[in-house]
């Protein structure tokens, strides 16, 4: 019997930028519920890529000075790279660059053409470049983008419109009749109340003000508009509209499209009129997730607060970073990041609370039972407490998993764990173990602990993918013992196993180290662009000796100085009055740009500039470091 499939999907990520680990955070969700269905059984496909046109892209591109394609290469690699230090195992890729997507959209745009679902006509109205959306004058928030809050620009250009009102009818009455559609629930109230309810206006679907995109195939002076482009992606992924459209045939309708929240209308509307128009069936359910914040706002690279995942992973290894995306945030709504949350989750779920009961069992089974697993003998009146909370963990992981709620699920999870830990406080083992007539007892309790560790390094799969088998070698036990889901229930333990006592699973922070390490450094500032060592060439630099210093009156800070050049000697004002007392600098030997145009500054002439560089400790003009004679020349 073939296996039933699930197929869901991330929103292609822009690459106009590196990401921050709010990004992640959707991938990585997506990627715990792609890994717990392939451990139910199903034919899992997941999808993810990248969304590589439009106008970002271009302006980013041209400010690089590279090319949009090898711009846009440089990035994707660097997704991938993300993907893979956080464990996340896609099995489709999609670029809205593929050759194959770019086809089958040209393809999708010609049959809406054809059908009259897209016409040409003139736009006029407002468009946000960051976020690729149009909206009508009523939609602005004090004119500005009412997603992102940035300025929009007027546009007026003959374009290509998608008819959007003729299918809201349709669309309204499908979101009423399929609850789950849209979800969480408060998602939907807001698209039916403010956008469908409201009525629809046509979409402008092409551009003309720019280049970088998929060209509408029968008006080449025309792109295709961006969202059309990347939505599209979810069925191109799977060959529609290509020759092969095997996997289409196998895996649409999708189960879940997991998507931020600012982007639900784009998924809700958009996506499903699209698939309306093309007589396909609609996606099963969009989830919109709530943002990642940091210390309560969100995460944007203007307001410098970007997180890098790329050097969270590094540091603390990515089971640690996906463990605190998956459980810090209820899946749905908003969710913070302070460094603070971090190490308390860190120390007090990963390394207190799993690794010390793993090293604690580990450490007893070594003491008392010469390293290998005991059987169980003679239970102790914890045990069916212990035993109750562990059977039923599975099937609690599995309601939250079905019900996309990753935290409840680690939530599960962590109250088998605690109780784990409890249940040695209750059993005193070290009591247990200083008669001999009570070894029955002692080597069911240790019999237990190790059962429950195997149950949950099964059950952590989806979550942690390095964690699980981290666990089994410290038991003594192959992976292949974890790989089967429905082992996640008490008593499958076979005795006999040697334990290993390895690293500590997770090593404890130190709050204090952590919040210096990631404290902001000053970032030297951006370079200037390259220049011909001929032109270098030109600039005269030169070391002087200062003969003389004062204050310029009524100039806060500008010191004239007297400067010895050869046999030569001028006058030099410098801003540095803030940073030097006129009597530091006599005698001393600076370096200045001799060839400079003489200027009047303050009325004070001065002929040439010192060199001087500043920090955030403030300003240090350069000397030799040993004397010079004066006009030796720089180079
Ligand atoms: N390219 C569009 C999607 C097209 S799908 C056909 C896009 N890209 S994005 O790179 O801006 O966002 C990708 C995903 O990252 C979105 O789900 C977005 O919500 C998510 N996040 C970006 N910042 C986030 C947080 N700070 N927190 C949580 N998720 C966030 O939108």
């Amino acid at each position: 019997m073939s296996k039933p499939t699930y197929y869901l999907s991330t929103p292609l990520y822009y690459t106009s930028g590196k990401l921050h680990i709010g990004h992640a955070y959707t991938t990585v969700i997506a990627d715990a519920i792609a890994r717990y269905k392939r451990l139910r059984g199903y034919d899992v496909c997941f999808l993810t890529g990248t969304d590589e046109h439009g106008l970002k892209v271009q302006k980013n591109a041209e400010a690089a000075g590279k090319d949009p394609q090898a711009f846009v290469d440089e990035l994707v690699a660097s997704i991938k790279d993300l993907w893979r230090l956080l464990d996340v195992d896609y099995d489709i890729f999609i670029r809205t660059t593929d050759e194959h997507h770019v086809q089958s959209v040209q393809t999708i745009f010609n049959k809406l053409y054809e059908q009259g679902d897209i016409y040409k006509s003139e736009y006029k109205g407002w468009y946000c470049t960051p976020c690729e959306a149009f909206w009508t004058e009523l939609q602005l928030k004090d004119g500005k983008c009412p997603d992102c809050g940035r300025e929009v620009e007027w546009v007026t250009e003959e374009s290509y419109f998608f008819r959007l009102s003729k299918y809201q009818d349709r669309l309204l009455a499908h979101i009423e009749a399929h609850p789950e559609f849209i979800q969480p629930v408060s998602r939907r109230n807001e698209m039916v109340n403010n956008f469908l309810k409201r009525g629809l206006e046509d979409l402008c679907v092409s551009r003309t003000t720019f280049n970088w995109g998929i060209p509408v195939p029968f008006d080449q002076k025309h792109v295709i508009y961006v969202w059309l482009d990347a939505l599209s992606n979810y069925i191109t992924a799977l060959g529609y509209a290509s020759e092969d459209d095997t996997a289409f045939r196998r895996y649409w309708p999708a189960d879940v499209h997991i998507v931020g929240k600012e982007i639900v209308r784009f998924h809700t509307i958009i996506w499903p009129i699209l698939l309306m128009a093309l007589d396909l069936p609609l996606p099963k359910q969009v989830f919109g997730h709530g943002w990642l914040l940091f210390d309560d706002d969100k995460m944007s690279k203007s307001k410098g607060n970007v997180i890098d995942p790329v050097a969270m992973v590094d540091r603390y290894g990515s089971d640690t970073v996906r463990y605190y995306l998956l459980r810090e945030i209820a899946f749905g709504a908003d969710g913070n990041y302070t460094q603070e949350l971090f190490v308390t989750r860190s120390n007090v779920d990963l390394a207190n609370d799993l690794g010390n009961l793993l090293s604690r069992t580990v450490a007893m089974i070594e003491k008392y039972c010469a390293g290998q697993i005991p059987a169980s003998e003679r239970a102790t009146d914890f045990d069916e407490s212990l035993v109750a909370v562990a059977a039923v963990t599975k099937a609690r992981v599995e309601e939250a998993m079905d019900g996309l709620r990753p935290h409840e699920a680690l939530e599960a999870i962590w109250d088998l764990v605690k109780r784990a830990n409890k249940y040695i406080d209750e059993t005193t083992p070290w009591i247990l173990a200083r008669q001999e007539a009570t070894r029955p007892e002692l080597v069911t309790v240790l019999y237990h602990l190790a059962d429950v560790l195997r149950l949950v390094a099964v059950l952590l799969q989806p979550f942690l993918p390095r964690t699980p088998a981290k666990i089994c070698s410290q038991l003594g036990l192959p992976v292949e013992v974890i790989a089967d889901w429905d082992s996640a229930t008490p008593g499958q333990l076979q005795a006999g196993a040697r334990v290993y006592k390895g690293e500590p699973l997770f090593p404890r922070l130190d709050l204090a180290t952590e919040l210096a390490a990631w404290e902001k450094k000053p970032l030297s500032p951006p370079l200037a662009p390259e220049i011909d060592i001929d032109l270098f060439g030109q600039i005269d630099l030169r070391v002087v000796t200062v003969l003389e210093a004062e204050r310029v009156p009524k100039a806060d800070r500008l010191l004239k100085l007297k400067v010895a050049l050869g046999d030569e000697e001028r006058p030099i004002v410098a801003g540095i009055a803030q940073h030097y007392r006129p009597e530091e600098l006599v005698g001393k030997q600076v370096v200045i740009v001799a060839n400079l145009k003489p200027a009047k500054i303050r009325g004070v002439e001065s002929q040439g500039m010192i060199l001087a560089a500043s920090d955030d400790n403030g300003l240090a003009v350069l000397t030799p470091d040993r004397p010079l004679a004066a006009g030796s020349k720089a180079r």
